[in-house]
C-alpha cells in the first residue's frame, strides 16, 4: 500500500467518516484510536479492502507516514487535544503538521499553535462542519493556523470538502492561529440562532392548532428552490417533523421533550461577544433559550404557581404563515448581521484579518448553517467589503425596510398568545436598536448613572442634531452635573 498521505487520529463517528472521505478521494490514511478495538473494527468493517492502514501505537502511526507527516486530531477538545499533542511530539521533526479538527476553543489553539511553533512543528486548528455525512461526503472546512501550514493541507481539503453550486470548494484559509475555530465557533453560534429562531416559529404554528405534518408541508414549501429561507436546516425541520413516534400513532416531535443540550461553542460565542463588546441578541436568546429548556423541572412547578393569561389566535392563519416566513427572513439576517459584526470585531482584537466574504462563501454547502442565502452574503462583501453591517447590504436593507413591520405583527401575536419569542424578538430589536441615531435609553442610563454615581457623559448637538459635540481637536467632550449642589452646575470634565 506504500506510505499514508496523512493520518487521522480518534475513531469516533467523525474521525471515521473524514478518514473514508479522505480515502475516497485517492489518498491513502493511516489510522489510529487510543482504545485499540475500535481501530481494529473500523479497519475490519468499513475499511476493509480500503487504503487505510490501521495502527495501534502512536509510534507505528507516525512511521507509516510520508514526510512532512500530516497527523489530524479528532479527538474530543480540551485535555484530549493538549495530551495527543504532547504524546505526538516525541516522533514528530521540524516541518510536521498537526491539524486539530474538532471543536476546540480558539484561545485554546491559538496557545497550542505558539508552543508548537516554538518547536519547529506547524499547527492548524479546523473548523469543520457537517456532521456525519458531511465528514463522509463533504464537510466546510474552516482552516486557521500558519499559512505555510495550509498550504501543506490545501489540497487534501480542497478535495475532500463540499462543493458549492458553481464547483467551488467549501474550504479557505482562515487566518493565523486560532482564526479557524474562532469562525467556526461563530458558525456554530448562528446555528444556534437559526434553530432557535426556526423553533419560536414552529411553536407559534403549533400555538394556533396546526399539525406537525401540517408544519412540516409548510417547512417543505419554506425550502422549495429559490425560496429566499431554502436551507439545510428548514429541510431536516421539515422532514423530522413529519417523522411518527415509533411506538404510538402519534408525531415524534410531539413526544421529544424540550431539553435542548449543548457543547459549549453557542456559549464561547456569547462570551466572546460580551469580552468584544459586540451585542448578539439573537445568538444569546438561543443559548439562552437552551439555558431554560433545561431547566424542566423549574418550569413544570413554575407553571403551576403563576398562570400567564393568553389569548386564543383568531386572525387569518394564511396570512400569518406569509408573515412568519418574512418575518423569519429579517430575523435571519438579523442574526448573521450579529454574528458577522462579532466576527469582524474579533479579527481586529486578534489580528485574524478575516475575510467576510469568504467566510460566507465557505458556508454555502456542507456545513450545518448552509443555504442559498449565504451566497447573498458572499454577494453582498464581494461588492463591498467595508459595509459597516450585513443589514445595509442594498438587497437585504431594501428587504428589511418593506418588511419590518411583519417581523413586529409576528412579536406582538407570538406574545398575546403566550408564545415566548426570545430570538424573534432579539433579532427585530436588534434591528431597532442598530437604526437608532438616538438610543433614548442610553440617554437616560448615562444620566442615571452620572447622578448617582459622577460618571459623567457626553453630549449630542440637540434633538434634531444627534451627532457627539465634538472639540476643537475633534474628542468628544465628557460633562458632568453636580446633582447634589444648589443650581446643579455642569462642568466639562477635561482629562
Ligand atoms: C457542525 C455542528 C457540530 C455539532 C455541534 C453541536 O457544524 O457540524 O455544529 O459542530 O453538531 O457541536 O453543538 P451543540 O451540541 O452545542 O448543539
Amino acid at each position: 500500500m506504500g506510505k499514508a498521505d496523512i493520518a487521522v487520529i480518534g475513531m469516533d463517528v467523525m474521525g471515521r467518516s473524514l478518514a473514508l472521505n479522505m480515502e475516497s478521494r485517492g489518498y491513502t490514511v493511516a489510522v489510529y484510536n487510543r482504545t485499540a478495538e475500535k481501530t481494529k473494527i473500523f479497519a475490519e468493517t468499513m475499511a476493509k479492502g480500503k487504503n487505510i492502514i490501521p495502527t495501534y501505537d502512536l509510534k507505528e502511526l507516525v512511521d507509516a507516514l510520508k514526510s512532512p507527516k500530516k497527523i489530524m486530531l479528532m479527538v474530543k477538545e480540551g485535555q484530549p487535544v493538549d495530551s495527543f499533542i504532547e504524546s505526538l511530539l516525541e516522533y514528530l521533526k521540524t516541518g510536521d503538521l498537526i491539524i486539530d479538527g474538532g471543536n476546540s476553543f480558539f484561545k485554546d489553539t491559538i496557545r497550542r499553535n505558539k508552543t508548537l511553533a516554538e518547536k519547529g512543528i506547524l499547527f492548524i486548528g479546523t473548523g469543520v462542519s457537517g456532521g456525519e455525512e458531511g465528514a463522509l461526503k463533504g464537510p466546510a472546512i474552516m482552516p486557521g493556523g500558519q499559512k505555510q501550514a495550509y498550504d501543506l493541507i490545501e489540497k487534501i481539503f480542497k478535495d475532500i470538502s463540499a462543493k458549492a453550486y458553481d464547483g467551488e470548494p467549501c474550504v479557505d484559509y482562515m487566518g493565523p492561529d486560532g482564526a479557524g475555530h474562532f469562525v467556526k465557533t461563530i458558525h456554530n453560534g448562528i446555528e444556534y440562532g437559526d434553530m432557535q429562531l426556526i423553533g419560536e416559529v414552529v411553536w407559534f404554528f403549533t400555538n394556533v392548532g396546526m399539525k406537525a405534518d401540517e408544519i412540516a408541508d409548510i417547512m417543505a414549501k419554506w425550502n422549495e428552490k429559490d425560496d429566499i429561507l431554502r436551507s439545510y436546516l428548514i429541510e431536516i425541520t421539515a422532514d423530522s417533523m413529519k417523522q411518527k413516534h415509533q411506538d404510538s400513532d402519534e408525531f415524534l416531535v410531539d413526544r421529544v421533550a424540550d431539553i435542548t443540550r449543548m457543547k459549549g461553542t453557542g456559549t464561547w460565542t456569547v462570551q466572546s461577544a460580551l469580552e468584544l463588546l459586540v451585542p448578539i441578541p439573537t445568538i444569546a436568546a438561543a443559548v439562552f433559550s437552551r439555558e431554560m429548556s433545561q431547566d424542566k423541572d423549574l418550569r413544570l412547578s413554575m407553571a403551576k404557581k403563576l398562570k400567564i393569561s393568553s389569548s386564543r389566535f383568531n386572525g387569518d392563519k394564511k396570512d400569518m404563515v406569509q408573515i412568519a416566513h418574512d418575518a423569519l427572513y429579517i430575523a435571519k439576517i438579523s442574526s448573521y448581521a450579529q454574528g458577522i459584526a462579532l466576527l469582524q470585531a474579533a479579527s481586529k482584537t486578534y489580528n485574524f484579518n478575516l475575510n467576510i466574504g469568504r467566510i460566507a462563501k465557505v458556508w454555502r454547502a456542507g456545513c450545518i448553517i448552509r443555504a442559498q442565502f449565504l451566497d447573498e452574503i458572499t454577494k453582498a462583501y464581494e461588492s463591498n467589503p467595508d459595509l459597516p453591517n450585513l443589514l445595509a447590504a442594498p438587497k437585504f436593507a431594501d428587504f428589511v425596510e418593506k418588511n419590518t413591520g411583519k417581523l413586529v405583527r409576528f412579536v406582538e401575536v407570538a406574545h398575546q398568545c403566550g408564545v415566548p419569542a426570545l430570538a424573534m424578538s432579539g433579532s427585530l430589536d436588534y434591528i431597532l436598536q442598530i437604526t437608532s441615531p438616538v438610543m433614548p435609553s442610553a440617554q437616560v442610563s448615562a444620566l442615571q448613572r452620572d447622578y448617582f454615581g459622577a460618571h459623567g457623559y457626553f453630549k449630542i448637538g440637540g434633538t434634531s442634531k444627534p451627532e457627539l459635540m465634538l472639540n476643537k481637536e475633534g474628542k468628544v467632550r465628557e460633562f458632568h452635573t453636580e446633582w447634589l449642589l444648589p443650581g446643579r452646575p455642569e462642568k466639562e470634565i477635561t482629562k
